[in-house]
């Protein structure tokens, strides 16, 4: 995701900037600019350098530009709203105000609708100009910066994290955040705020976290943090220590944590090659598959192991609603035994993140001699399921050294959300408005992702109950039945707990003679259609002395009163619900095995990539 550095500070602005945003290159982008202070004190003006691709493109413009400020921030954008270009690329500016954000304003065209009232003319198709445009309002008035965000923050609905400079006060950089993560690192004559402390690592090792809702100042290198209500924060700076072994995982403590953390980004570009940015649709690029051949399906079967099976049945219920397709899960191990009936014009998907699992290829080789039209979903490319396919989708998420799946399989409910709308609009199931709505949907998700691992602490702490019961319930109700399968998985793998997934309204046929004070319940119920029905299992639960944490949507005063422990997720649409929920469910299973002092990334007797049955 969009990648962020800002400076002040004794060095040259310029080489801190792209030094701190090529750290950031692994969080993924397609664009990237700087905007830095230039000219005679006195009289310093921003001047701004951005660039289509890669960072090299930027440097290379960079090459013939000096510049004597010693302010600047940078960027590097991964497109949602506007497409990769450069006029799209960050540092946006009006009128001496400069800005980078990594996020969504969810109320960008109401804002863009009162500037554009008032004879505001936009140089991007960006939601991030407006604030710009908000901010350089508000500075005429106020004629400092600080106060101009004051301002400015209660019109701003959505998740960012923005930092902002003006060129009529040269030493004073502001930044504010509600949902993505922003760091500030204080070396000795020099100030760094970033979206990651790897950009500020190599320059000093004590940083202060900034909290959704907070703003930073930073004047010359003083560092003052306020809440938005104005009053002065008590911020604790934290030395950062890494070894060898946690610059390699990027100061995470496990690969499974990186990569639970790396999940928006593992999104974002498994979507990224197959979203048209300007007509806001689908495209399956590479497909290997024609169109002709994908008009003539009318039954798929998809087929996996493990989590990518709980992939596939999440993938059930968004083709089947989607696309009005018949589909089928199976276990690849029971597939290849069962002796499964394929009518002519079927479809074998088949999801493996290490495209070598024996069963799911048994099942490959199984279908295609049954005659099938097989795809596959892998996230290793040139492994032998995605060879033997027809046709591929990739997971893009990058090498994944967990062997509990975690990035891989958030990446696979994305895929399987866009080939679901695919399907639906080849058919003629899915309005172009409607694909044009879902599209918006998907690409909000990697912003509302770092916005839920955000509050990894607070999942925590929610862990520590955890692991006292003697088992834990997963529940869910359509696509969130799914989550709850891969949730009692990961605890199983991780935690080495007893726990099981259900669909909810299973709980009458069985699970409700576990209830007692020893079982948890935790029940997977963001508010979609299902959400009423899961709300009376919870009340039935309940009354029986049941305890229950629940995943919701918002704060959800109706789901607190019910529950002992109440997580809470962005509001979204029913399709990226599930992808949302994923990340608590993954982050409960790693703190309770972590707490338990298990080895998180090598789980015992379990590997990676099971090639053998
Ligand atoms: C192993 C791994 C799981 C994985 C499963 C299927 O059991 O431990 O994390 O989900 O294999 O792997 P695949 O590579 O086919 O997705």
């Amino acid at each position: 995701m969009c990648g962020i550095v800002g400076y002040f500070g004794q060095k040259n602005p310029k080489d801190v900037i792209v030094a701190g945003l090529k750290r950031l290159e692994y969080r993924g982008y397609d664009s990237a600019g700087v905007a830095i202070l230039d000219g005679p004190l006195g009289d310093q003006h921003i001047k701004v350098v951005r660039a289509q691709g890669k960072l090299a493109e930027l440097s290379k413009k960079l090459e013939t530009e000096s510049f004597s400020g010693r302010l600047g921030i940078g960027h590097t954008r991964w497109a949602t709203h506007g497409v990769p270009s450069e006029r799209n690329a960050h540092p946006h500016t009006v009128d001496g105000l400069s800005l980078v954000h990594n996020g969504i304003i969810e109320n960008y065209q109401d804002i863009k609708k009162e500037l554009a009232s008032e004879g505001a003319t936009f140089n991007s198709d960006t939601d991030s100009e407006l604030v710009a445009h908000l901010l350089s309002r508000a500075v005429r008035e106020t004629k400092d910066l600080f106060k101009a965000v004051e301002n400015v923050l209660p019109l701003l609905r959505g998740a960012y994290a923005i930092v902002a400079m003006w060129e009529k006060q040269p030493d004073v950089l502001v930044a504010f955040k509600n949902g993505p993560p922003l760091v500030i690192g204080l070396g000795e004559k020099e100030v760094i705020v970033a979206s990651d402390v790897q950009a500020i690592i190599s320059y000093t090792n004590k940083v202060v976290y900034i909290d959704d809702h907070e703003i930073a100042l930073v004047k010359g290198t003083d560092l003052k943090v306020f809440t938005t209500a104005g009053h002065l924060v008590k911020k604790e700076t934290q030395t950062i220590n890494w070894s060898a072994d946690q610059v390699e995982k990027a100061g995470f403590k496990h690969f499974m944590l990186k990569e639970i953390h790396e999940q928006p980004r593992a999104v974002a570009s498994a979507m990224a090659p197959h979203i048209n940015l300007e007509t806001k649709s689908v495209e399956l690029k590479d497909l290997g598959l024609t169109t002709e051949q994908l008009k003539k399906i009318d039954r798929i079967f998809i087929v996996a192991c493990g989590t990518s099976y709980y992939a596939a049945v999440a993938g059930k219920y968004v083709i089947e609603k989607l696309a009005h397709i018949p589909v089928e899960t199976d276990i690849a191990s029971e597939f290849r035994y069962r002796g499964p009936v394929i009518p002519p014009n079927t479809l074998v998907v088949t999801i493996s993140q290490s495209g070598e699992t024996a069963d799911t290829l048994a099942a490959l080789r199984l279908a295609k001699k049954l005659g099938a039209l097989t795809l596959s979903i892998c996230n290793v490319r040139a492994s032998s399921i995605d060879r033997e396919a027809n046709g591929r989708i990739y997971m893009n998420s990058g090498p994944e050294i967990g062997v509990a799946s975690t990035k891989a399989f958030v990446s696979t409910l994305a895929v399987l959300n866009l080939f679901g709308m695919f399907l639906g609009s080849l058919r003629g199931r899915l309005s172009a408005q409607d694909q044009s709505a879902a599209v918006e949907n998907m690409l909000a998700l990697p912003a509302q992702m770092e916005s839920v691992l955000a509050y990894d602490k607070f999942f925590g702490e929610a862990a520590m109950k955890l692991k006292d019961y003697r088992g834990v319930l997963f529940m869910g109700r359509g696509v969130s039945y799914p989550i709850a399968l891969e949730g009692a998985l990961k605890l199983k793998e991780l935690a080495y707990m007893h726990a099981e997934g259900y669909a909810a309204g299973e709980m009458k046929h069985g699970p409700l003679a576990l209830i007692d004070d020893r079982m948890l319940i935790l029940m997977v119920c963001p508010s979609d259609e299902h959400y009423e029905k899961s709300l009376s299992n919870l009340e039935e639960a309940r009354a029986r002395g049941g305890k229950i944490m629940s995943i919701g949507t918002g704060d959800n005063a109706a789901l607190k009163a019910v529950s002992d422990d109440y997580l809470s997720l962005p509001d979204a649409s029913w399709m990226v619900n599930p992808i949302l929920a994923a990340l608590p469910v993954q982050l409960l299973a790693y703190h309770v095995a972590e707490a338990l002092g298990h080895d998180v990334d090598q789980p015992r007797n379990l590997a990676k990539s099971v090639t053998v049955e």
